[in-house]
């Protein structure tokens, strides 16, 4: 069969689509290559295992972006979560479980000592940039990485408020000179300094701690932002893992494990600041996605998980990096910025070329049943097992294979011609 035929269903689905939803999808629903070579629907999803809309099976890696850090449809998960919206999800005023859920959040993060809920990660950065403004009482903001999609984190475009542009600056944490430069000229105007910590890769703490420090001599909080680390990374998150202490911390994603819940959480003396203000929506108090953070942190504390999803990037990227290596394929595989959070990057010289190569290899992988995004990080779940993982290198292995096989001009570059050995094992293994 070929690729196209696989993605029929998908297709006919995208093409009503076109009628109903401006631009056919939503973002987050975007093509991972075009739709002859990717699918575009799935209908369900299981541990570590999705299903499209043509009855395809994939090994998911793509894991809806990184809210599925124990993998699909876990059962604990999504039997507190049942329970719960059986007892009615969102009552009048407020809840026990909003003081289960901030309470057992905040055994997980020592440095903060108050917390308040929300439902997705957006709103919580937003939150904070907000909470951090009247705290200091100063409006501008520096950030770096992504922080949602609200005004105020948005390329400055035609269509956000144009006085942002005044106060909302982008630095590179990879640099902190450029934030000090950003901080000292305007000086005294920062209320905060928002960074999601894998812009920081491959991680470094000198260069996270030169960040909070700059912030802290300019008078600025240090916000950062562990939507997609949070419970993902070693001891719980990239502040532990560094151990540092930031200003107010915000979270979404792997909390809920597939239910939408989200937090901001720092010391009370930065959090007392958030009293009274305007940071509520209808559903924020629903207690359903509640339960599951709670089940979700308990099986987190349990299971030993974030050490095993560490331990299956590591195996990934050392396989990925030793099959492109055979297959002499200019791709690496790393963590971004850590190992549950791999990907593999394609670094032919001539843009092109590269682009050939990465879709030829992905269209491949994804026809074998192995669901990885070429153009994002993707997410590790405790539901992925090494047999798995062995498997996703195996096909990749082998794309790589036959790719540079029929295509060996794609793969020449600064005088260097490809060997015949990938052609030689496509045709000893019949590819
Ligand atoms: C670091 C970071 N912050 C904030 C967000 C926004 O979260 P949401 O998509 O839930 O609004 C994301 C989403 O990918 C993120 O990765």
């Amino acid at each position: 069969m070929g690729t196209s035929d696989r993605y029929t269903v998908s297709r006919a689905l995208y093409r009503r689509a076109q009628d109903l939803i401006p631009g056919g999808i939503h973002l987050s629903g975007r093509p991972l290559l075009d739709q002859n070579s990717s699918p575009l629907y799935f209908e369900r999803g299981r541990g570590s295992r999705i299903w499209d809309a043509d009855g395809n099976e994939y090994i998911d890696f793509v894991m809806a972006y990184g809210p599925y850090l124990l993998g699909y449809a876990h059962p604990e998960v999504d039997r507190a979560a049942a329970e719960q919206g059986a007892r009615g999800s969102l009552l009048s005023l407020n809840h026990p479980l909003h003081l289960s859920f901030i309470e057992t959040l905040l055994r997980h993060f020592p440095a903060a000592e108050m917390g308040i809920f929300f439902k997705t990660g957006s709103e919580a950065t937003t939150a904070a940039v907000r909470i951090a403004r009247r705290a200091t009482g100063r409006r501008a903001i520096a950030r770096c990485g992504y922080h949602g999609w609200h005004d105020w984190c948005l390329p400055a475009e035609d269509f956000v408020p144009e006085g942002l542009t005044t106060q909302i600056f982008v630095y590179d944490a990879m640099r902190p000179e450029t934030l000090s430069a950003l901080l000292d000229e305007r000086r005294g105007q920062f209320a905060a300094v928002i960074l999601a910590p894998e812009m920081i890769h491959p991680p470094s703490r000198e260069t996270m701690v030169a960040v909070i420090e700059a912030a802290h001599r300019h008078g600025a909080l240090f916000i950062m932002d562990e939507v997609k680390t949070g419970l993902r990374a070693p001891r719980g998150s990239m502040q532990a893992f560094y151990g540092v202490e930031p200003d107010m911390t915000t979270l979404s994603k792997a909390l809920g494990n597939g239910w939408p819940v989200a937090a901001v959480i720092g010391p009370r003396a930065v959090m007392a600041h958030a009293a009274g203000m305007h940071l509520s929506a209808t559903y924020h108090g629903d207690t359903s996605a509640m339960a599951a953070a709670l089940a979700t942190l308990e099986i987190v504390e349990r299971n030993g998980v974030q050490e095993t999803v560490w331990a299956l990037g590591q195996q990934l990227i050392q396989g990925l990096n030793e099959a492109a290596r055979r297959n002499q394929i200019p791709a690496e595989a790393y963590g971004e910025p850590i190992p549950p959070m791999p990907f593999l990057r394609f670094t032919h010289p001539d843009p092109a070329r590269n682009e050939q190569l990465k879709s030829l290899v992905y269209a491949k992988v994804i026809a074998e049943g192995i669901l990885l995004h070429p153009r994002h990080m993707w997410f590790i779940s405790a539901a992925h097992d090494a047999a798995e993982i062995g498997r996703a290198v195996e096909v990749v292995d082998a794309a790589m294979c036959t790719v540079a096989a029929r295509n060996p001009d794609l793969l020449e570059r600064d005088g260097f011609r490809p060997k015949s050995e990938s052609l030689n094992r496509a045709l000893k293994t019949g590819l």
